[in-house]
């Protein structure tokens, strides 16, 4: 089986743990029609002001968040501690812009964590390295003043080695003040992306090497992803499906699928992009079959809730996997090929058949002659027969266009009522 290469960072965790939540939440959350909408709506600092202005989550229960990653069946999480819009969930020294000065005024951030911890989650924060609030940030491509006539001109006044002193200040802070800190994820680089003379951004501008070895000092054990443009523990996909494990240099490495649940990442009211539950269990399936974590986000309300289109989709990994979390922790890509519309995960001897598209009573394994020892449902441990070609001779409707030594699992017409059912193999 395959295994991913070495790095400075503790994955041992990681690599078992398999699913976690992502939360985006910010100001955004108020106008509610997208994470970017400051970029997207070149919306300048005055007009934005007022969602700053009005933030106050009266509702939030970090508890109840907590609570509901964990029915849902996630081992960690990662939140935005501080977007693109530069607003922090943090009582930051370094800035006012944060929620401790808006009508709220209480820090999130600790009671969040903790109310993680205590459900036994791992605990991961994402820190944007865009910044459209701070006046040290060079206008560039995606900032909300890039098509100002005078865009060239205000960079004359912006240094952004300022910024970036600022974005090691802020690091250290989080690094140090906030417990044990097992994941960082940093959001993202564009150096290749110039603008109107406007230049990208990219390590040089974070120095990132002088970054990492500052949180290599604070949390050793860290993981921290690859979006300082210099690769550390995680690759991280973003809202598409990789076709095989992922690889740096031809070798396999250790890394994350993010996904939403209907395409934005913040709080969106009007989308209606909801992914089906299929979908939903079919993404972490296909994660896992391949090596991979899943990372799904949750884009909480400006009262400080999930909304109940996001409740009901974690409901639906919650179920899943009461049933079937012995599919997916602890597992990794199987060394066999799985059949047509059906996904292999594996841990040690046991081999579990994800079945996507249910078919007509028959599916063909390959390579798993006189290898299998039991085979049943996963859901309900009832028991799945199967034929071998020793067993099969002359029935050539099982045999035909099969290799050799075909195993021929016999299945139900009717789909069992799980999302997605699994056959447990028992290997010998
Ligand atoms: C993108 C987006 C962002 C989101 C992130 C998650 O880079 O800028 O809104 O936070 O992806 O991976």
């Amino acid at each position: 089986m395959l295994k991913p290469e070495k790095t400075p960072g503790n994955t041992n965790w990681f690599v078992q743990d398999r699913f976690g939540m992502f939360i985006h939440w910010g100001l955004y959350a108020l106008p509610a029609r997208h994470e970017w909408i400051k970029s997207k709506e070149e919306i300048h600092d005055e007009d934005y002001e007022k969602y700053f202005n009005h933030f106050n989550p009266d509702l939030h229960d970090p508890k109840a968040w907590a609570k509901a990653a964990k029915n849902a069946g996630m081992k960690y999480f990662v939140i935005t501690a501080k977007h693109h819009e530069g607003f922090c969930l943090w009582d930051s020294k370094l800035t006012d812009y944060k929620i401790t000065n808006t009508p709220y005024g209480k820090d999130v951030l600790t009671p969040i964590l903790d109310a993680f911890r205590a459900e036994g989650l791992k605990v991961g924060l994402y820190y944007s390295l865009i910044d459209w609030h701070h006046p040290h940030f060079p206008i560039d491509i995606f900032h909300p003043y890039r098509n100002s006539p005078d865009a060239a001109a205000l960079n004359k006044n912006r240094d952004v080695s300022k910024y970036t002193e600022y974005l090691h200040g802020q690091t250290r802070e989080l690094l140090t003040n906030f417990g044990k800190i097992d994941i960082l994820w940093y959001d993202f680089s564009y150096s290749d992306r110039p603008y109107n003379n406007l230049p990208g951004k990219g390590k040089d501008d974070w120095q990132s090497k002088k970054l990492l070895k500052m949180i290599r000092k604070l949390q050793p054990e860290i993981i921290i992803n690859d979006r300082l443009e210099i690769d550390q523990d995680l690759k991280t996909p973003e809202q598409y499906q990789p076709l095989e494990w992922v690889k740096v240099n031809g070798k396999p490495v250790v890394w994350e699928a993010c996904q939403t649940f209907s395409g934005s990442w913040g709080y969106y009211r009007d989308e209606t992009s909801w992914k089906s539950p299929e979908q939903l269990i079919q993404l972490l399936i296909n994660s896992v079959a391949l090596g991979g974590n899943l990372l799904m986000n949750v884009g909480p309300t400006g009262r400080g809730e999930f909304d109940s289109r996001a409740l009901s989709a974690l409901t639906v990994y919650g179920e899943w996997l009461k049933k079937h979390s012995r599919a997916i922790y602890g597992c990794t890509q199987s060394q066999y090929t799985a059949p047509a519309e059906c996904r292999f995960t594996q841990n040690g001897k046991r081999l579990y058949l994800h079945i996507l598209n249910w078919p007509f009573k028959y599916i063909h394994l390959e390579g798993l002659a006189g290898k299998i020892e039991y085979a049943q449902f996963l859901h309900d441990a009832s028991e799945v027969k199967w034929l071998e070609q020793d067993r099969i001779e002359g029935n050539a409707s099982l045999a035909s266009g099969q290799e050799k030594n075909p195993v021929v699992l016999e299945i139900p017409v009717t789909k069992p009522d799980v999302t997605v059912p699994v056959v447990e193999l028992f290997l010998t």
